[in-house]
């Protein structure tokens, strides 16, 4: 039976492909897609959900926007890395996926009541939506399967010397959904960044030589030139679809279970992730932390599933 999973992102190049994966994989049944402000503001996010189900003949799947900010802090965002739509490069097309009414919060509550079995939810932005449902309805907590989240890392950052892009935007509903008890896995940096997209891995997605393969190598086009003039990386590391891969082919995602704590103080570190791997805090491990990625793997599992898509 596949897993019942939620999609809560803010595309972004590496969120479309986090969709993608999502849709097209025989292990997951993508039950909804919601939407938060992080790398561009929440209305072109939710625009970028939309048209990355458009393109890829994904219909069915209600999409709602949720948070358009973070829960205490001023929203950040990072057109420097996806350009001023979030999505530059192709031509983005009229999504043909329409807009829910319901709040992402509204929607998730709604999937996770309806379905017969604990729903996953996997986050690609800052975590404010599922921080949101978790402090709102803390009573739907035990119909949560689990939850994967891709940001932080065990090591340094990338949007501040510590800290990674999505924990830096809303630190305190990560803090929130980390000591909420609902099963939580990392997936940081540490592991994006072995998922880089090659020039063999664009020919591989191109070769598919469907629209939806095109779209996303022109995606790819613009997600690597721009991850080259910032990071100085012409293969641009695609974050978001190795938080999907821990649910779709587990055997391609490493995790350790261990201690994780969000810096919310500091001046210079907020948003850093402490990850105790060495258990130096004597503390009780509280999440699972992705430590290693079966790369090929993860990338033959992508083409085949943007392969099944339009
Ligand atoms: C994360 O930040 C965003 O720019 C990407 O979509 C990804 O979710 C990587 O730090
Ligand atoms: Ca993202």
């Amino acid at each position: 039976m596949p897993i019942p999973v939620i999609i809560d992102c803010d595309p972004g190049h590496d969120d479309v492909f986090a969709l993608w994966l999502a849709a097209g994989h025989p292990a997951l049944d993508l039950v909804a897609v919601t939407t938060v402000g992080g790398n561009v503001p929440l209305e072109h996010t939710t625009r970028n959900a939309r048209i990355a189900l458009s393109v890829a003949g994904v219909t069915g799947v209600p999409v709602a926007a949720g948070a358009a900010r973070p829960l205490v802090r001023p929203l950040q965002t990072a057109e420097w890395i996806h350009g001023e739509n979030g999505l530059g490069g192709p031509e983005l097309p009229e999504p043909t996926v329409p807009l829910d009414p319901r709040s992402a919060t509204e929607l998730i509550a709604d999937a996770l009541t309806a379905s017969a079995e604990p729903v996953a939810i996997i986050a690609t932005g800052p975590i404010t939506n599922v921080a949101i449902l978790l402090r709102d309805r803390p009573e739907l907590a035990g119909r949560i399967r689990e939850i994967v989240w891709m940001g932080g890392s065990t090591e340094r950052g990338n949007a501040t010397p510590y800290a990674e892009f999505n924990a830096l935007v809303d630190p305190e509903a990560l803090d929130l959904v980390v000591r909420s008890g609902v099963r939580f896995t990392m997936v940081g940096l540490n592991v994006t960044h072995l998922a880089l997209v090659t020039s063999g891995v664009r020919e591989q997605i191109a070769s598919l030589g469907t629209a939806t393969a095109d779209f996303g190598a022109e995606l790819f086009d613009f997600f690597c030139r721009m991850n080259d003039e910032v990071f100085g990386m012409p293969d641009g590391p695609l974050h978001d679809p190795v938080a999907v891969a821990v649910l779709a082919d587990p055997g391609c995602v490493e995790v350790r279970r261990t201690r994780l704590d969000v810096e919310l103080l500091g001046i210079e570190t907020a948003g850093a992730t402490s990850v105790d791997l060495d258990g130096m805090l004597g503390r009780e491990p509280n999440a699972w932390v992705a430590v290693g990625l079966d790369v090929d793997r993860f990338w033959a599992g992508v083409a085949a599933s943007v392969a099944r898509l339009a």
